[in-house]
C-alpha cells in the first residue's frame, strides 16, 4: 500500500509501525518516563509517536518557555476527535506552555468553498466555545487565520521558500488545485511557526498535538523552518579525528558572519560562508549565540516544531468515523439522549451468543464501546483495567458496558453543554 498520508482525506492508518519506519516518527514510550504527571492519552499509548518532543520535556522540566499550537478547520460539527486535540492543548497550557489555537478559515474557504460568515459562525459556536468550556485559559491565544496579520505575512514569507514540487509531493496537488488551497498549506505552516515571532517572545520549542494524518504538515513546516534560517550548525571532524562545529551561512549577510566569529567564545575561524568553532563544549551556548546573532540581523531563528501523534477512535459502528455518517461519531453539541442511543447501538467486541461470551470472553481491542471508555469516559486506570479483564475473562456482558457508556456519555455531554453556556458569555475575555 502506498503510505502517502493525505490530511484532507483523513484515512484510517491501520499500521502505525510504518510511520516509524518510513517517516521517522519516534515512539512516544521513551518520552513518557520524562514527564512528571503525564496526560492519560500518554499513559494509555493513545499518543504513540512524536517528533522532537525531547525539546518540550526539557522545557517543562527546566521551566523554559515553550508553546503549544494547533488549528481547527471550521467545516462542521465539533466531535470527540477534536476534543482530544483540545485536551492536549489545554494539558500543555497547564504545564506552562503558551497556547495558540487557530481557526483555519482560510483553509475552509479555499478548500471547502465555505463563506467567511459561515467560517466565523462555526469557528465560534462549535470549536471555540467548546475549547473554552473544556478549560483553555484566557492567557492563551485564539484567532482566525484571516484575522491575523502576523500569520498572513509569515505565510507569504514561507511561500517564497516552498515550491510546487515539494507541496505536490506532500499533498498530491495537481494542475487542477487552486492557488488559494496551496496558500492555505503554507498558512498552516505560518500558524505553527508564528508563536516564535518576536511579538510572542521569539524562538522557542512549539509542540503541535495532532492525529497521525497531520504529519505531512509538520514535515513541511519543519523543512520550511530550516529553510528560513540564516545559519545551519554542522558537526564535523578533522583529519586527525578532532570534532568541531561549523556554522554555515544560508544567505546570511557578511556582517552577521563576522559578528558570529567574534561573539562565539573560544577559538573560531571565519571563512567565506562559514565559521568553524573549535572549542564549543557547550552546544546550548553556541546555539543561543547563533540564534541571538540571527535575530539581530533580522532573521527568524526558528526552532523546528515538535509534534505528538495520537491514534484515532474508530467509528461507533466499526470502520472509520465519518462526518457524513452521523451514527459513526458523537458531537459535543448534539442532543444528549440521542447520543446515548447511538452508544447503545454501537458495535462491540462481544460474541454472537451469551454462552460464547462466557466461554471465550470478549475482545475489548475490537470494541468501540471500550474505546469510548479508554479515550473519553473513564479516567481511573483501575476501573478501566477491571472492565478489560472482566471482558476478556467472559464475566462481563456487553449490555452492561453499553448501559454504562451510554449513561456516562449523557452525563459528560450534559455537563459540557452547561459549561458551553457559561463559555458563551466569556468570549470577550479571549479577545473575540
Ligand atoms: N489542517 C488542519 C485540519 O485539517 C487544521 C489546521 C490549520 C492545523 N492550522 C493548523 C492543524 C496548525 C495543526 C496546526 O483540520
Ligand atoms: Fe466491549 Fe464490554 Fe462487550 Fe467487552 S463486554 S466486548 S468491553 S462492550
Amino acid at each position: 500500500m502506498n503510505m502517502k498520508i493525505d490530511p484532507w482525506s483523513a484515512l484510517n492508518i491501520d499500521d502505525y509501525s510504518k510511520l516509524f519506519d518510513e517517516f521517522g516518527i519516534l515512539p512516544f514510550d521513551d518520552m513518557v518516563r520524562e514527564i512528571e504527571d503525564p496526560h492519560k492519552f500518554m499513559n494509555r499509548k493513545i499518543i504513540f509517536g512524536h517528533r522532537s518532543y525531547d525539546l518540550i520535556t526539557d522545557a517543562m522540566k527546566n521551566n523554559k518557555p515553550f508553546s503549544v499550537m494547533s488549528g481547527f478547520m471550521p467545516s462542521g460539527k465539533i466531535h470527540l476527535g477534536h476534543k482530544m486535540v483540545m485536551e492536549e492543548i489545554i494539558w500543555h497550557q497547564q504545564q506552562g506552555g503558551d497556547a495558540f489555537v487557530g481557526i483555519a478559515d482560510r483553509e475552509a474557504h479555499s478548500v471547502r468553498g465555505m463563506s467567511w460568515e459561515r467560517c466565523r459562525d462555526i469557528g465560534i459556536n462549535e470549536y471555540i466555545i467548546s475549547l473554552i468550556a473544556l478549560g483553555l485559559e484566557p492567557d492563551g491565544h485564539i484567532y482566525f487565520q484571516s484575522g491575523s496579520e502576523q500569520v498572513k505575512d509569515l505565510a507569504f514569507e514561507l511561500a517564497a521558500k516552498a515550491n510546487y514540487s515539494e507541496l505536490s509531493a506532500i499533498y498530491g496537488f495537481t494542475g487542477e488545485t487552486n492557488v488559494a488551497h496551496m496558500l492555505s498549506a503554507v498558512t498552516q505552516s505560518a500558524d505553527i511557526l508564528h508563536p516564535q515571532l518576536e511579538e510572542y517572545g521569539g524562538p522557542k520549542p512549539t509542540v503541535v498535538p495532532a492525529g497521525a494524518d497531520q504529519d505531512p504538515h509538520i514535515r513541511l513546516t519543519r523543512g520550511l523552518g530550516h529553510k528560513m534560517n540564516m545559519f545551519k550548525i554542522e558537526g564535523r571532524e578533522d583529519k586527525s579525528g578532532n570534532k568541531y562545529f561549523s556554522v554555515r551561512s544560508k544567505g546570511a549577510p557578511e556582517e552577521a558572519m563576522k559578528e558570529l566569529s567574534q561573539r562565539i567564545p573560544g577559538k573560531t575561524k571565519l571563512f567565506e560562508g562559514h565559521v568553524d568553532v573549535f572549542s564549543a563544549d557547550n552546544f546550548e551556548m553556541l546555539l543561543k549565540t547563533v540564534r541571538d546573532v540571527e535575530l539581530e540581523f533580522g532573521g527568524y531563528a526558528f526552532v523546528p516544531p515538535s509534534s505528538t501523534y495520537h491514534r484515532f477512535m474508530s467509528g461507533l459502528q466499526g470502520g472509520k468515523m465519518s462526518s457524513s455518517v452521523p451514527d459513526s461519531y458523537i458531537s459535543l453539541t448534539e442532543e444528549t439522549k440521542g447520543a446515548a442511543k447511538k452508544v447503545k447501538r454501537a458495535k462491540t467486541g462481544g460474541r454472537m451468543t451469551l454462552e460464547e461470551q462466557k466461554k471465550l470472553g470478549g475482545e475489548p481491542e475490537n470494541c468501540s464501546v471500550y474505546e469510548m471508555f479508554l479515550f473519553h469516559l473513564i479516567d481511573d486506570d483501575e476501573e478501566l483495567a477491571q472492565i478489560y479483564t472482566e471482558c476478556r475473562e467472559g464475566t462481563r456482558m456487553c449490555g452492561n458496558c453499553k448501559a454504562l457508556a451510554a449513561e456516562r456519555t449523557e452525563k459528560f455531554l450534559k455537563e459540557h453543554q452547561e459549561l458551553r453556556e457559561v463559555a458563551k458569555d466569556r468570549l470577550d475575555e479571549y479577545g473575540l
